[in-house]
């Protein structure tokens, strides 16, 4: 596939059925995802201006802003989704802002931000090293850049156990590419390394973060109907195969529930770098 194309379908995937589903799901994983939060913001300045990259609805580009005085932007693809970033900021009178735009290629301001964060946001880029290479020339010399990304697919059995349960259901579920862009595509540690060498960062840290997670149990079903692949499949079945397929889904998640709760830990890497002195 061209960048473009992967691109194009990043782009549509964002802002349709998913950008959809996580708008729709966005008090479930902030609620979910809350315990990440304190790690992405860790060591965070007051007087540091802040990128969220593929900030979604807005949940750490808000807790950022509550940080600090100096100016925060949520940079994401998706309409619906900063849409929604920007109601909540305006509902708590936040001053941070958000930009629809690809931040692969958006033009930001060169050397206007001090810290880059993101939670999730940054394993969709159709061409990554393109990506950071853009993110350095928004970087100021030094800034910090801070991500939460997935580990791989074997390492969190709680994210692929819904496709490899609905398989009979849903035989033409696409086939995750390794590396393509996804929610694993920055599995591979070494090459999360190189890629950040190779476009403007130093002091590259990759380091694994393990981090239980937790939902109420009401909340499991709503999760598995709506989100990933299976989620927005099951939408297209007629009505008794999706009653079905829920609730081999449900039997299937039971190992994750432990009475009131749903438990899974979380098996991600925490990637730190430092934007390099900007060649030339
Ligand atoms: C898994 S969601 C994470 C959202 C948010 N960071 C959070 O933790 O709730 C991934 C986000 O990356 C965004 N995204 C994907 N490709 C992007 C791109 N090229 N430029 C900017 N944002 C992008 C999506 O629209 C989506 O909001």
């Amino acid at each position: 596939m061209t960048p473009q194309a992967l691109f194009d379908e990043q782009s549509r995937l964002w802002n349709g059925a998913a950008g959809q589903a996580w708008v729709e799901s966005q008090a479930l994983l902030d609620a979910l995802f809350a315990p990440l939060e304190p790690l992405l913001l860790d060591g965070l300045q007051v007087h540091e201006r802040v990128l969220d990259i593929g900030c979604g609805t807005g949940a750490t580009t808000l807790a950022a802003a509550r940080r600090q005085d100096a100016g925060c932007v949520g940079v994401d693809v998706s309409a619906p989704m900063l849409a929604l970033a920007q109601a909540r900021a305006e509902r708590e009178g936040s001053r941070a802002r958000f930009v629809c735009a690809d931040a692969q290629s958006h033009g930001f301001e060169p050397a206007s931000f001090d810290r880059l964060i993101s939670r999730f946001g940054v394993m969709f880029f159709a061409d990554p090293r393109a990506a950071f290479a853009n993110l350095r020339r928004a970087a100021s010399d030094g800034a910090k850049l801070r991500l939460i990304v997935w580990r791989s697919a074997a390492e969190n059995p709680f994210m692929t156990l819904a496709e490899r349960t609905a398989a009979p259901w849903l035989p033409q579920l696409p086939v995750r590419r390794p590396g393509a862009p996804g929610q694993f595509a920055f599995a591979e540690a070494q090459r999360v390394r190189e890629l950040l060498a190779a476009s403007g960062w130093d002091r590259v840290e990759v380091s694994p973060l393990d981090v239980p997670l937790s939902m109420p149990e009401p909340a499991l079903v709503p999760y598995l109907s709506r989100l990933g692949p299976v989620g927005m499949a099951l939408q297209e079945l007629e009505e008794g195969a999706r009653a079905a397929l829920v609730e081999g889904l449900r039997a299937a998640f039971a190992p994750f529930v432990r009475g009131e709760w749903v438990e899974f830990e979380a098996a991600c890497w925490l990637i730190e770098a430092q934007a390099a002195p900007l060649r030339g």
